[in-house]
């Protein structure tokens, strides 16, 4: 059954800059992970292509030093509306290089625009101070300036929205932006560019930078180490983070970073199960499992792990997969080969442990789509405990006391997400005060909003996105004194 045509969804949209170029410096292919077939090649950049970009914006930052905030406001504006307008089309693009379900490719490009609109409302609102000197013939002034010229290294999850949470936020502080989008998901983020193009945003202030896999760590250390870059914002695993941070040493780079989760999934035994249950099945398998938030590690209180467990597993029973384009498929393919074979060894690890697997379907080809799997009497020192899953597999384990619940949840190098379900008021206090995590989100499995901050505790990263705690990740302070 023919369920899109990819010609028509890729005609939607000009790559024009990418496609002028020669394709001397190599190529990337973009695939399709729901039948492998090949969607795009794209002419990839070099380190001389490269370097020649961020020369480019960084004579222009020079030359044009007051190039306005309120500009890129303008220009923020009407970039949201022309994301809106196109909508459908960015989503259908999204589908066929993630493979996510269209209707949370829809629900991602309302979530980037979000962004791109609050930011475009921000800027006008940043403010310096005016102190009180202590010496009567001195004036003290502090500045907030755009840090300059920063590079976004965008995942393969969230194609359109990390783009544009980070992109908008930087640009409405007054930065320009060059941006290196994932080798899987390209096509989503140069749409993008090619929408900001439409509505005004020129290559000095915006562009982006396209190589395949095998150029990614030089490009990764260019843009670390070069000094015209002022910042590097990334979202991706807490192993990359840490190679980039290392990376950018010897310029002393200042990163923000978005880095892996293992959220705890906390069902207290005075939860109602019904809502945890149905929020569970939103927080695991959104994405396929593939996001840094997805609930990791479910605990659920003994006294109602049975009733729990026999709920969700309904629930997932009636969950179908599929291509991202048919009507009520819940889980699309995973990303790649290597994120599947990663997928199983996890699976065999927690077989070869002795885990038991309630919901388990054996898959028999090379495909990337993996049934929901759900499975219980899991130890702890399984790898899926540990690391983050990124596949649609629900680990559920007993506590008994909040006491355990809490131990265990902060048990991990990770603190980005976690989730708590109870109806009562103390115990919401005491989670709330005493999980290791940037963000808990009490009975309900979705938070993400463009107007708070998202970003972890510990390994899961530095800084916040989002909200005004994401304006202030490209702003520097300045202290004029005025004798
Ligand atoms: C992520 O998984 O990296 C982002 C998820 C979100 O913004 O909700």
């Amino acid at each position: 059954m023919q369920k899109f045509n990819t010609k028509s969804i890729l005609s939607k949209f000009d790559f024009y800059e990418y496609e002028s170029n020669s394709s001397a410096n190599g190529n990337l292919n973009v695939f399709n992970p729901y039948d492998n077939s090949l969607i795009k090649t794209l002419p990839s950049d070099s380190v001389s292509s490269a370097i020649e970009k961020i020369n480019r914006m960084d004579r222009y930052r020079r030359e044009e030093r007051d190039f306005s905030i309120i500009n890129n406001g303008h220009l923020l504006e009407k970039w949201h509306l022309k994301i809106l307008e196109k909508k459908n089309d960015l989503a259908d693009l999204m589908v066929l290089e993630q493979g996510k379900p269209l209707a949370e490719a829809i629900s991602e490009v309302e979530y980037g625009a979000a962004f791109i609109k609050w930011y475009s409302e921000e800027g006008k609102r940043i403010k310096g101070d005016l102190l009180e000197s202590p010496y009567s013939d001195r004036e003290f002034l502090v500045k907030r300036q755009p840090i300059g010229l920063v590079a976004t290294i965008t995942p393969w999850n969230f194609p359109l929205a990390m783009f544009a949470r980070k992109a908008s936020a930087a640009l409405a502080a007054g930065c320009s932006v060059i941006t290196k989008p994932a080798e899987d998901t390209p096509l989503t983020t140069l749409a993008m560019i090619f929408l900001a193009r439409e509505i005004g945003f020129i290559r000095e202030i915006l562009d982006a930078i396209v190589v395949p896999r095998s150029k990614v760590s030089e490009i990764g250390q260019l843009l670390c180490a070069n000094q015209k870059i002022s910042k590097v914002s990334f979202t991706g695993s807490t192993a990359v983070g840490k190679q980039l941070v290392m990376q950018g040493a010897g310029t002393l780079q200042k990163f923000s970073l978005e880095l892996g989760g293992n959220a705890p999934f906390i069902v207290r035994e005075d939860a109602d199960i019904e809502l945890a249950s149905n929020e569970l099945i939103l927080s695991k398998f959104r994405n396929a499992g593939q996001t840094c938030v997805c609930a990791n590690r479910i605990f659920v209180n003994t006294t109602i792990f049975d009733n729990f467990v026999s709920i969700f597993l309904n629930k997932v029973k009636a969950i179908k997969t599929g291509c991202g384009f048919e009507a009520g498929v819940q889980i699309g393919p995973l990303i790649n080969h290597a994120a599947a074979d990663r997928y199983k060894k996890l699976i065999s690890d927690l077989k070869l442990s002795g885990a038991k697997f309630l919901h388990y379907k054996e898959i028999s080809n090379e495909g990337l789509i993996f049934e929901p799997t759900v499975v219980v009497s899991a130890k702890r020192d399984v790898r899926a405990f540990d690391e983050e899953i990124f596949g649609p597999l629900a680990v559920i384990y007993k506590f008994d006391t909040d006491r355990e619940a809490i131990e265990q949840s902060n048990a991990t190098n990770y603190g980005l997400a976690s989730y708590l379900f109870t109806e009562s008021r103390q115990a919401i206090k005491n989670y709330t005060n005493l999980l290791d995590f940037g963000i808990v989100c009490v009975n309900a499995g979705t938070f993400s909003n463009s107007v708070a901050p998202f970003g972890g505790f510990k390994e899961s990263g530095v800084g916040r996105e989002g909200g005004r705690y994401g304006l202030e990740e490209f702003l520097e302070t300045k202290f004029v004194s005025i004798k």
